[in-house]
């Protein structure tokens, strides 16, 4: 039994009776800060929604830290930033209630937020630029400073692993340059970052692994990025 962050064995994924990802033989291994190339469609969304449990394997098997999903409880360990995720409607949430969302996995009934639980949330706030907004409301940030807090949000559970999907698509030049630091700060305290990007950008120099997809196979995994960093 591995206790790598993520390890999948012969992945096969279906959708809609078509298969979108087959023999993915894939190990993240912890420290690991990676980067999923591809184009569009190759299955890059599918592969971390599969090795975070949430859509099934139709052949295979995958293991979170040496657990199978359905049977993974340590949750607090993994912080995951979906593919744009919709943050509109509902009730206005300012951006410290948000990123304090992301601390749930770490509270319980029995265990109401401690000053530990506020200085993480402040901790990733800061991380992310976001003192000077804290108390706005979320939903009137722009679209990269939106991105921030799902990233914030993640960190403020303190996870092991940290897997974002695109978080640099379409975002301004200081999300970025926010999210470049996060990455080194990560990096530096030895954490797994998985991270599914159409253009690395300024975050080319912080990824150490590339896995790269196409039409639903893994077509080369670079242990060290050494080439552009592009995917195609
Ligand atoms: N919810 C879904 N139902 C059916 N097919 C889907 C669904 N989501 C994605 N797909 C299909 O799976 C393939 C891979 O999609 P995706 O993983 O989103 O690719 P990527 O993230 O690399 O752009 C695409 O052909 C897409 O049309
Ligand atoms: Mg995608």
């Amino acid at each position: 039994m591995t206790r790598a962050p993520f390890a999948m064995t012969g992945g096969r994924v279906l959708r809609d009776g078509r298969e979108v990802l087959r023999g993915i033989d894939l190990t993240v291994e912890a420290g690991d800060m990676m980067a999923v190339l591809g184009p569009n469609g190759a299955g890059k969304s599918t592969l971390i929604k599969a090795m975070l449990g949430l859509i099934p394997l139709s052949e295979g098997r995958t293991e979170i830290y040496g657990t199978p999903p359905g049977r993974f409880r340590d949750w607090h360990r993994i912080g995951y930033v979906p593919q744009r995720l919709p943050m509109g409607g509902g009730v206005p949430a300012t951006v410290r209630e948000v990123v304090a969302s992301g601390r749930v996995a770490r509270q319980s009934r029995w265990r109401p937020a401690t000053s530990a639980d506020r200085a993480a949330v402040d901790r990733a706030i800061e991380a992310l630029g976001l003192t000077d907004r804290a108390r706005d409301t979320a939903q009137l940030l722009s679209g990269g400073q939106q991105q921030r807090v799902l990233i914030a949000r993640a960190l403020a559970g303190e996870p092991d692993t940290l897997v974002m999907d695109e978080p640099t698509a379409g975002v301004d030049v200081a999300s970025q340059a926010a999210l470049a630091d996060t990455l080194r700060d990560l990096a530096g305290a030895g954490r797994t970052v998985v991270m599914v990007a159409h253009d690395l950008g300024p975050m080319e120099s912080l990824i150490g692994r590339a896995v790269t997809l196409e039409y639903g196979r893994i077509v080369r995994d670079d242990p060290s990025l050494t080439v552009t960093g592009k995917a195609s």
